[in-house]
């Protein structure tokens, strides 16, 4: 059984923590939750008590003799302040010990996740983004908040993200991976692109956005900062990842390639469609006129190719590394090969199609074609494993 801290600070978001605990407590943990004394205001601690099974004290003067302050954090495998205020990032950034919550932090030598949740003025402040930078230079994974409703009519960066998706990220930071993407921005497709026909049909294919998805969820359990670029993905978004989103090979092109310019690394899982109709129409295409007008389709830009010949000819400040995918029916290998060199990329994950594999599966099995190196074969497996196998190559690259 391993033994978790659920820190909890006072924001509105606190009642979506008793939602954590429960995640954690079914999943077998031990949890002893630390909530600060204004937390308390918002949900009380019998809450608390109930839901852990453990008993919950703010203050350091609580039962003395057993030296909570020091002895809670020296026993914790994972630390987890969730939601986290601008107030308590500050005091942890600052090292100061006058509540429970950051004696804890002080004492504890287990990984720490942050999950911030504020208005977006207190998160966007120099104070809060300096604080942040701190802990994350220490070694804390912050995950960054989601975008969308505050507590009141206001919306933008401060939301705390979907408890099931905080709990997907200790769960990770758990099986002991280190941090080794901390301090790294990676960029993310997902997804698969519409091409529109008339104001209510596309031509689409069957990407799911699951693997795309397990990339930035595994990309941020290991610290990376996670752009993703999410093309008609219909999955909660995760944790701590800034979420584009894009309808269309074009769109998609534009988001990926400005992130770009500032990443450390670009992983495209996204299903991007080859060609677009030359022409939208503006109404509903009836089926009243006597024979439909066929569709002529022209090409989109291929955003990895462009990616690679960015880098090649140093148009424009570009990624170290750039991760290609490729689903294949036939020839798997060669077919592979030569998509890796014509895209100028650094690794290839080929897919093979088919099996109940690759598309809308929670199941992955792939073999990665490296620039200069062996093909490295990934058992069929959850996709957050092979997502595992992809960031210690890309880990291994920017070392
Ligand atoms: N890709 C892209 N832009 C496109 C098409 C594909 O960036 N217009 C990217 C995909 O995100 C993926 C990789 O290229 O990472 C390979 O995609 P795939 O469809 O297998 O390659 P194609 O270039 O379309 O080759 P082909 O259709 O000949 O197999």
């Amino acid at each position: 059984m391993r033994s978790v801290v659920l820190g909890v600070s006072a924001g509105i978001a606190v009642y979506k923590a008793c939602e954590l605990l429960r995640l954690f407590t079914e999943s077998g943990h031990d949890v002893r939750v630390v909530p600060t004394r204004d937390a308390l205001r918002f949900v009380g601690e019998p809450t608390w008590a109930a839901l852990s099974g453990n008993p919950v004290t703010t203050e350091v003067w609580d039962s003395v003799h057993e030296v909570p302050h020091v002895r809670i954090g020296q026993h914790a495998d994972l630390v987890v302040v969730a939601p986290a205020t601008a107030d308590v990032l500050a005091r942890a950034a600052h090292g100061l010990a006058n509540d429970l919550l950051t004696n804890t932090l002080l004492t504890a030598r287990c990984p720490v996740v942050f999950a911030p949740a504020m208005h977006t003025e207190m998160w966007e402040h120099p104070a809060t983004r300096a604080n942040v930078a701190t802990l994350r230079e220490r070694g804390s994974i912050v995950v960054d908040p989601a975008v969308g409703r505050l507590t009141g009519a206001d919306s933008g960066p401060g939301r705390l993200p979907d408890p099931a998706e905080i709990f997907e990220v200790c769960r990770r930071v758990l099986t002991g991976r280190a941090p080794d993407l901390a301090g790294r921005h990676v960029v993310i497709s997902a997804g698969g692109t519409r091409e529109a026909i008339d104001p209510v049909r596309f031509i689409g294919n069957r990407s799911s956005g699951l693997q795309g998805y397990a990339l930035a969820r595994t990309a941020v359990a290991r610290g990376a900062e996670v752009t993703l670029v999410s093309a008609n993905v219909a999955l909660p978004d995760p944790a701590g990842a800034k979420v584009v989103r894009v309808e269309t090979a074009v769109d998609l092109r534009e988001a990926v390639v400005s992130a770009a310019a500032h990443a450390d690394a670009v992983v495209m899982a996204a299903a991007v469609a080859d060609f677009r109709p030359s022409r939208q129409s503006g109404t509903k295409i009836k089926k009243s006129s006597a024979e439909p007008d066929p569709i002529h389709l022209v090409k989109n830009p291929d955003v990895l190719a462009e990616l690679g010949e960015i880098r090649r000819e140093g148009i424009a400040p570009s990624p170290r590394v750039i991760v290609g995918f490729a689903a294949e029916t036939d020839d798997v290998l060669a077919n592979g090969r030569a998509k890796l060199e014509r895209k100028g990329c650094d690794l290839l994950v080929v897919n093979q199609v088919g099996e109940n594999l690759a598309f809308g599966t929670p199941d992955n099995a792939a073999v990665v074609l490296v620039a200069g190196g062996d093909p490295v074969e990934i058992p069929r497996g959850p996709k957050e494993d092979l997502a595992d196998v992809v960031w210690d190559l890309v880990a291994s690259r920017l070392a």
